[in-house]
């Protein structure tokens, strides 16, 4: 297993729809798995196959993100699990929510409240290419819209406001100036 490079905004490759995978090979296989530990080492909840530079539609989440912690000494939360998701779509959505200050390992240093679905209907392969559908409701419906937009080539920042995104364009040209 290997950890990944992580590919920050505004690198273009973000910006590109993926392309749908055909065959789950040993090669499709590995680079899942280093996008679990990739985006367990980050942290994060969810990476999808562009931040890491592969225009291939691929998601991994963390499989406990909605459990809420326990204060069960005997219960292990530091038992890391993933899902892996190809070709995911979502088929239905409903409700509202606002995700509070949503992040992205690859935009660099911000946060913003994005409107986001409450539910979602999903359907994808598994790893084993089996089709799954299964609905996600509340964070794990914010995470199933976030990184499915990846492979769209959608960031959260184009689903704020556009001042809020301008600010955060200076902000960010400023910083990359300075290194
Ligand atoms: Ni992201």
């Amino acid at each position: 297993m290997a950890i990944l490079n992580i590919l920050a905004y505004p690198e273009k490759s973000l910006l590109l729809p993926s392309d749908k995978v055909d065959d789950i090979d040993d090669t499709l296989k590995k680079l899942i798995e280093d996008m679990g530990e990739t985006m367990f080492e980050a942290p994060g909840v969810g990476l999808a196959a562009p931040q890491v530079g592969v225009n291939k539609r691929i998601i991994v989440y963390d499989s406990n993100a909605d459990s809420p912690e326990s204060d069960d000494p005997e219960s292990d939360n530091s038992i890391k699990e993933f899902t892996a998701l190809i070709n995911p779509e979502i088929i239905e959505a409903s409700g509202k929510i606002v995700s509070e200050q949503e992040g992205c390992l690859s935009v660099i240093d911000y946060n913003a409240d994005v409107k986001r679905h409450d539910k979602v209907l999903v359907k994808a392969l598994d790893i084993d290419g089996k089709e799954i559908q299964f609905e996600a409701q509340g964070i794990l419906a914010v995470i199933m819209q976030h990184e499915i937009d990846h492979l769209d080539g959608i960031l959260f920042i184009d689903r704020i406001s556009i001042l809020k995104r301008a600010i955060y364009k200076k902000k960010l040209s400023k910083k990359l100036k300075n290194q």
